[in-house]
């Protein structure tokens, strides 16, 4: 293999401090790969630059969150005019009735909306309001979708299990995880046998319309529909947890692109410009059970805060006005891409399949078409480590993990294409001529 281009003495010698400060040297584990990961100095537009003076292009955009790049002026200078009015102020602002408007005006699902901090915030607030407006305890969500890091949602599915959840975190109370019930995505016949025996007992189903958290994997043709005509007949919250496909998969979501209504939805990530938000909402006469007008409670101090908001209400509106032409030019790089991914597929004799929508895409190492978390779990894992350690060698930069989604942005030039289009090929020409590692 080609000696590494790219040194990093100074990200070892923080994270080695960073390891006695934060557990795994991170604040988030995902950040953390092997040996150690570059720490970032500053990023612009499709670049992060780290500490030691590399540059890579960036496809893991903070996991989504920046469809129009780094440091977008427009998004930049909202956030500073507001910092100069104040940065947080436990009151409401005109601004957060406008920016609910707009949200509401691009998901019409969302009836009425509460703003929060994160998407983790967002799937627990949305649960809870779920159960209380049911009455009912059970929720129903699929293997390899993730919906942040709160009890209900940390759980996985046992080799077939479909009723009581195992936690699969330490910490989470089997009472807990009981309560919630997994299913493999896409797999209409195990939902349907669920429901014939608990169909009522369960508050809600909850599930990334196109799961990301696992790779990539798209929604078999109907399967959407499928859940929406269920989760009706059985009175189930249909919650579509969009903090990664809202404004991604087209500026509506998975919800307009798949033209299926869910009666609640999350938003995050891109929805805040690069600041924290996010967002629950749905149906008036769920979200009314909300306090203070009902008796579900949620609240939170830095709620819509008026930096994130107007972060955000600038990128809504950026994205709103520029429609037309970003979601075009991101799928367009995206096809060349993934395109590029399954040539050199073909061309080095490879066993790998790609999945690829929107501006989001994923190369898999295994033989079987990739469409729920089982058949991603037989991706060579050894082999996308080689992957992703050689487009790092050559300035490029995806999120550490197969199970993660690549994310392009408007601010990925033809140049940084172009060099990914190379790097992609030196990486699976690596691949093929180092044969199965061992
Ligand atoms: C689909 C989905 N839902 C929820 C979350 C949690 O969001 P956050 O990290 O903002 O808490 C994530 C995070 O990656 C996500 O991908």
């Amino acid at each position: 293999m080609a000696e590494p281009k790219l040194a990093i003495p100074k990200s070892k010698e923080l994270f080695e401090k960073a390891k006695t400060l934060l557990p795994g040297g991170v604040n988030s584990p995902v950040r953390a790969f092997e040996p150690y990961p570059f720490f970032v100095e500053k990023a612009q537009g499709s670049k992060l630059f780290s500490v030691d003076g590399n540059a890579y292009i960036d496809y893991c955009m903070s996991y989504g969150a920046l469809i129009l790049g780094h440091c977008h002026p427009e998004i930049l200078d909202a956030a500073r005019e507001q910092i100069s009015k104040g940065t947080v102020y436990g009151a409401p602002t005109e601004l957060e009735v406008k920016f609910a408007e707009l949200i509401r005006q691009v998901y019409p699902s969302m009836e009425m909306l509460r703003l929060v901090n994160s998407g983790t915030e967002a799937t627990m607030h949305a649960i809870r309001l779920a159960r209380g407006f049911t009455g009912r305890k059970k929720i129903i969500k699929f293997e390899g979708c993730f919906h942040g890091s709160h009890d209900s949602v940390l759980v996985k599915a046992g080799s077939g299990a479909a009723w009581f959840g195992t936690p699969s975190s330490l910490g989470v109370p089997e009472e807990t995880a009981g309560n919630t019930i997994v299913l493999p995505y896409n797999n209409f016949e195990s939902l349907e046998e669920t429901l014939k025996r608990h169909g009522n007992e369960i508050a809600a189903l909850i599930l990334e319309p196109v799961v990301a958290n696992s790779g990539l994997i798209l929604p078999k043709e109907g399967y959407l529909n499928f859940l929406r005509k269920k989760t009706d007949e059985y009175g189930i919250v249909l919650i579509f947890d969009e903090v990664v496909t809202g404004f991604r998969v087209a500026l509506g979501g998975a919800q307009e692109y798949y033209g299926v209504k869910p009666d609640m939805a999350t938003l995050g990530k891109i929805l805040g410009g690069g600041f924290p938000i996010a967002v629950f909402g749905g149906k008036r006469e769920i979200m009314e059970n909300l306090a203070p007008t009902g008796k579900v409670y949620q609240a939170g101090t830095f709620s819509g805060n008026p930096v994130s908001v107007a972060a955000g209400y600038t990128v809504l509106k950026l994205l709103h006005r520029e429609r037309e032409k970003v979601y075009p030019k991101l799928e367009r790089n995206c096809e060349r891409l993934a395109k590029a991914l399954k040539d050199g597929v073909l061309d080095y004799d490879l066993e790998a399949q790609v999945n690829s929508l929107a501006s989001m895409f994923q190369i898999f190492f295994t033989t079987v078409p990739v469409t729920d978390y089982a058949t991603v779990k037989t991706s060579e894992i050894q082999k996308f480590n080689i992957y992703f350690k050689n487009l790092l060698k050559q300035g490029v930069f995806i999120p550490p993990s197969q199970f993660e989604t690549c994310f392009l942005s408007t601010a990925h030039s033809e140049e940084d294409i172009n060099a990914t289009l190379t790097a992609f090929d030196n990486a699976l020409k690596n691949l093929a001529e180092a044969g199965n590692p061992p």
